[in-house]
């Protein structure tokens, strides 16, 4: 590992000893996680707080989280960060978030870059103000040519809205006779959707104890392992990811077809 791939992504000091040994062969690994970081806001009321410092203190995990597939070489990771529902929260936690997320954008691309991470918003974007919008999308342009992990934030993102997005284009294309409808499959819908040209998620989490998928990656969760978690976000670290990955590598993953089909 890269010197800069230790405490400048994570902002949190030297590695621990053995940080960076692998926790399982790379052919193991999951190659891409999805997180659903559920619990800000019962940890922060756990402690007399407003939901907004269960928001803030979420962010410690968001980089352990960013840290950990650098550091176990997990190609791609997708977090949910505010849903399409999460706009009906009161005013003043959405607007606390929003401030949250623009801080942090300021803040952290630079380290992000310079880690060789590629940070993309997946969402509707439109639905955010100017200031917003516009420094995600600086964040896209200045580390569209990064390899080390490709880190998808998911916002403003609902699965069905995902979803019905792909055929908006497919029926665009349809109406202006370039598509024949007859053409669409599951392999043209799916590069419609978004997170199209990476593997779709291998594994899923949530934390927070609750066992739902709350319309997140719909499409792209078809043959996901589903690992659940009572541990609320903020408290998230390598140890509970590690968990999870060796809960994922001990599954047999079947897709249909039997153990003795899959079995090496
Ligand atoms: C869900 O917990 C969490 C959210 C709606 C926001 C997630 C945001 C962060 C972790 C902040 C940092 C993120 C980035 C990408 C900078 P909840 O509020 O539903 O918690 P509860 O279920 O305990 O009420």
């Amino acid at each position: 590992m890269s010197p800069h791939h230790t405490a400048a992504a994570a902002g949190a000091g030297d590695a621990p000893d053995g940080a960076d040994a692998p926790i399982l062969p790379a052919g193991q690994m999951p190659r891409h996680i999805a997180i659903v970081m559920d619990g800000n806001g019962r940890w922060a009321a756990g402690r007399g707080r407003p939901r907004s410092a269960g928001h803030r203190a979420g962010q410690k995990a968001v980089r352990a989280a960013i840290e950990f597939c650098l550091r176990q070489g997990v190609p791609a990771l997708t977090l949910f960060a505010f849903s399409s529902e999460n706009w009906r929260r009161p005013e003043g936690e959405v607007r606390a978030l929003m401030e949250l997320f623009l801080r942090a954008l300021d803040r952290e691309v630079r380290n992000l870059h310079k880690n060789g991470i590629r940070v993309r918003f997946i969402g509707d974007l439109d639905a955010f103000q100017a200031p917003l919008r516009e420094r995600m999308e600086r964040a896209q342009a200045l580390t569209a040519g990064n390899q080390a992990l490709t880190l998808n934030v998911a916002v403003s993102y609902g699965g069905r809205w995902d979803i019905v997005q792909a055929c908006r284009a497919l029926a665009r294309q349809a109406r202006d006779r370039d598509l024949d409808p007859e053409r669409i499959d599951e392999a043209l819908f799916d590069r419609h959707t978004t997170l199209s040209d990476l593997p779709p998620p291998d594994l899923f989490i949530r934390t927070g104890g609750d066992q739902r998928i709350s319309n997140f990656l719909l499409w792209q969760l078809a043959y996901a392992e589903l690992w659940f978690t009572p541990v609320l976000w903020p408290d998230v670290d390598a140890a509970v990811l590690t968990r999870a990955c060796l809960e994922f590598a001990a599954r047999e993953r079947r897709f249909g077809l039997t153990s003795e089909q899959v079995r090496p």
